[in-house]
């Protein structure tokens, strides 16, 4: 007799310390249900040194995982990793997913996640062209690469520390602003993109003269606990376009599911509302 033919689910995940409150699984839950795909998408703890990562992405290929989106503190670790990387892997330094086969291969969608959400904001016609980065971590660089391919020409960054961003304007041709004088810069720029932790749950707001955006600017804040930082809230209320950190990782999304579990990956209102949903029951929203 011929059994039922049998469909192994479909395996990949989310590798960072912590990362039980990741979004991710819900995420590609979402779309694997409305492409009809067995599949599982899995929180996986890993400690933060590298000869941990790398062990447990050996175990894991092992396992048959497809591939993984990697977080905090393991971006750099995946690239080190990686037999093969992208150029913008390579150009930022850090990778956000792994995918493995014969060879790994790193990539990093959170450049062309923010590039998406600024895409839309930014409309057809728009002639920006200058932003002000604050911060010089990880996420800085990832918004660097996306504002040059987008074709920005006049980007300044800012760091509270002055070393790190003076590294991260030679590497993408920036130029930089010392942290006291973030306020100054404030007028000139098209796009303002918050990369610093201040503003999350539990740290500092960003101190910022709001009266000195300049009209029609677009605010962006990768930080989405709280959704509506301090930041989002007050660009919105003085009426201009803004992006949270919700709209840059249903965005980096996408890259990860088309080549782990094959399906379309749309963003939309509905994606939006089941992960407000979770954060808002995790008491984060
Ligand atoms: P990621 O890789 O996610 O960007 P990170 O490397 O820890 O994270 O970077 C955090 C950013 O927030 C840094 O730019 C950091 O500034 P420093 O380089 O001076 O540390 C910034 N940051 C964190 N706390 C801050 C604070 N209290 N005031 C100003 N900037 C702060």
């Amino acid at each position: 007799m011929v059994g039922k033919e049998y469909n192994a689910p479909i395996l990949a995940g989310v590798v960072g310390w912590p990362v039980s409150h990741s979004l991710s699984p819900l995420i590609h839950g979402e779309w694997a249900k409305r492409a009809g795909i067995t599949g599982r998408y899995v929180q996986i703890p890993v400690e933060s040194e590298y000869d941990e990562f790398a062990r447990a992405m050996d175990d894991l290929k092992s396992q048959g995982l497809k591939g993984v989106n990697v977080t905090i503190p393991h971006k750099e670790h995946a690239l080190r990793y990686a037999d093969l990387a992208s150029d913008v892997a390579k150009r930022v330094g850090a990778a956000n997913m792994l995918t493995f086969g014969e060879k790994t291969y790193a990539e990093n969608s959170d450049v062309i996640g923010f590039e998406t959400a600024l895409g839309q904001q930014l409309g057809m016609s728009s002639g920006r062209t200058s932003a002000l980065i604050l911060g010089a971590g990880g996420a800085a660089r990832g918004v660097a690469a996306a504002l040059r391919n987008i074709g920005f020409l006049d980007i300044e960054i800012t760091n509270r520390t002055r070393e790190k961003a003076e590294i991260v304007a030679a590497l993408f041709g920036m130029g930089v602003i010392d942290w006291e004088k973030r306020n100054e810069r404030l007028p000139a720029a098209s796009v303002v993109v918050n990369t610093t932790s201040l503003g999350m749950t539990g740290q500092p707001p960003l101190e910022l003269d709001w009266n000195r955006l300049r009209p029609g600017a677009i605010v962006a804040d990768i930080v989405y606990s709280p959704l509506q930082t301090p930041l989002l809230k007050a660009a919105i209320n003085r009426g201009h376009l803004t992006i949270d950190g919700l709209a840059m990782l249903m965005h980096q999304a996408v890259p990860g599911f088309k080549a782990w579990f094959g399906g379309d990956a749309v963003v939309d209102d509905d994606l939006r509302a089941i992960l407000v949903a979770a954060l808002k029951k995790q008491g984060r929203a």
